[in-house]
């Protein structure tokens, strides 16, 4: 695949600060001082990304944050479509925006994301969200300036959603990040593996890497602004580099990127046990700049339904793969996500993922109740596991984890834990909260000048969800 023509072009990228311009014009001219933007994510962190990408892009184009839908003069809503709860939250949350629109005239309303890139979605949105403004699907959203200068002079309802399979790659666009001192990074887009329960090949496009000295140029910048956190993302980071014609894999990024100067600590997310490497390992345990922490998601414990799922391993690779980071990294949190009621999962299969719980012995698990996604092969794949039985055997693995994950908070008692502080603990305002390497919650008193950084905290008591210590000056 020609990479140069998934890149899109700086005289492109350049047509968009243009339309920038345009619209910051446009508002300039309207008798309002203040024009306020809202956006409304859901899904996941690449989304969350994105829609950092579209409020910086909003921003300047002349509008002002607020997370408040109320004030808004343009709603964005970037939707998930992983799932069917996702997708009916986000729907339900449009139709609640109709009211506003109802009440201020002025008011665009826009709705983005994997969602709306599916053909019956798009149908579902174009006749019962008449006041929507406009839709535009993932790969557009580099557009987005061009489009919503053209919702606001031709005053009629714009869709851009042909994404064809293909993507592409926009760089040199505004940003704006919720948080000074963690970063979203994207590394890679798109996925080629097709599992079978999955849509997002079908609303992402193929796997695509950013030009590594882009992401390495990215990454300075934040270390140089202060940035302590930064969360590499792609659905597949292990691919990164597979469509250069250069060897350079995502281990030789890492170890790019902990040459960067700073004060930082890196994490990375997804990784596919199919593509995770040795090197990789190697590469990790080496490094005091990447976190300790390895989300390596399982999806089955059944070696059949791993290869229904068409997901290219079995229990003992993966458990393998498992062994490999715990001998060279004896405290390193492994996380995973699983899916429940997979089509045709006996009950036996189901076992087999309780008992991958037990040898892997998770720090932490994502777990999901099958949801049939239109388009995929597992839609129409026979015996589809009635809702009944999913939910039960989706509250015994919960049961199951949460006795595992019972007690593997007492290890950190008495240690002295380095925490990324992020703020005042919600539930106890008394208490500043942050977290560890591996991603555990941690409460302690201490004064605000320490949010955004790095504190060291000795714990003190362990509960089941967080820990709890004291400063250590
Ligand atoms: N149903 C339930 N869970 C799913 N996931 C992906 N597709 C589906 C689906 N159709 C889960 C997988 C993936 C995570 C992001 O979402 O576990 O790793
Ligand atoms: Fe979906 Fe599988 Fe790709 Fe992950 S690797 S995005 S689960 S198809």
């Amino acid at each position: 695949m020609e990479r140069k023509n998934i890149v899109i072009s700086p005289e492109k990228i350049k047509e968009q600060y243009e339309y920038m311009d345009k619209v910051k014009a446009l508002l300039a001219d309207r008798m309002q001082e203040t024009h306020y933007a809202y956006v409304e994510t859901f899904g996941c962190q690449q989304n969350e990304a994105d829609s950092e990408r579209i409020m910086g892009m909003l921003v300047r184009m002349g509008y002002v944050q607020t997370y408040d839908p109320a004030l808004a003069d343009i709603i964005i809503v970037n939707t998930c479509a992983v799932r069917e709860h996702a997708e009916l939250r986000a729907l339900s949350i449009t139709g609640q925006f109709k009211h506003l629109k109802e009440k201020k005239k002025h008011l665009i309303i826009g709705v983005g994301g994997c969602m709306v890139s599916q053909e019956h979605r798009k149908e579902d949105i174009k006749n019962k969200y008449p006041y929507i403004n406009f839709l535009f699907g993932t790969s557009m959203n580099w557009r987005f300036p061009e489009i919503l200068y053209n919702c606001m002079i031709k005053q009629k309802r714009q869709y851009y959603l042909d994404c064809g399979d293909i993507g592409n790659i926009a760089e040199g666009l505004p940003v704006k990040r919720e948080s000074s001192f963690k970063a979203w990074v994207s590394i890679m887009y798109g996925c080629n593996n097709f599992c079978t329960y999955c849509v997002v090949p079908y609303v992402r496009g193929r796997e695509r890497s950013r030009d590594k000295n882009e992401v390495l140029a990215e990454i300075k910048e934040l270390s140089d602004s202060g940035c302590r956190e930064i969360t590499l993302l792609g659905q597949n980071v292990n691919s990164y580099g597979k469509d250069f014609e250069e060897s350079y894999d995502f281990a030789d990024l890492l170890d790019d990127i902990c040459k960067i100067e700073g004060n930082f600590i890196v994490r990375f997310m997804t990784s596919h046990p199919k593509d995770a490497s040795h090197k990789l390992i190697d590469t990790m345990a080496k490094n005091p700049k990447i976190a300790k922490a390895f989300h390596l998601p399982l999806q089955s414990g059944s070696d059949r339904i791993l290869s229904e799922m068409n997901r290219h391993y079995d229990r003992e690779t993966y458990l393998g793969l498992v062994n490999y980071m715990r001998e060279k990294m004896p405290d390193i949190a492994i996380t995973t996500d699983i899916i429940v009621g997979f089509p045709g999962e006996s009950e036996e299969d189901f076992e087999g993922t309780l008992d991958m719980l037990e040898k892997v012995g998770y720090d932490n698990i994502y777990s999901f109740i099958y949801s049939k996604r239109k388009g995929t092969k597992a839609a129409v794949m026979a015996s589809q596991i009635p809702e009944k039985v999913k939910k039960e055997r989706f509250a015994r693995m919960l049961e199951k984890q949460n006795a595992i994950s019972n007690g593997k908070n007492n290890i950190y008692l008495g240690t002295v834990q380095k925490v990324l502080v992020e703020g005042r603990s919600k539930t106890n305002p008394d208490k500043l909260t942050g977290r560890n390497e591996k991603n555990r919650l941690v409460h302690f008193t201490g004064d605000d000048s320490l949010i955004g950084n790095f504190a060291n905290i000795k714990i003190t008591e362990a509960e089941t969800f967080s820990l709890s210590g004291e400063l250590i000056k």
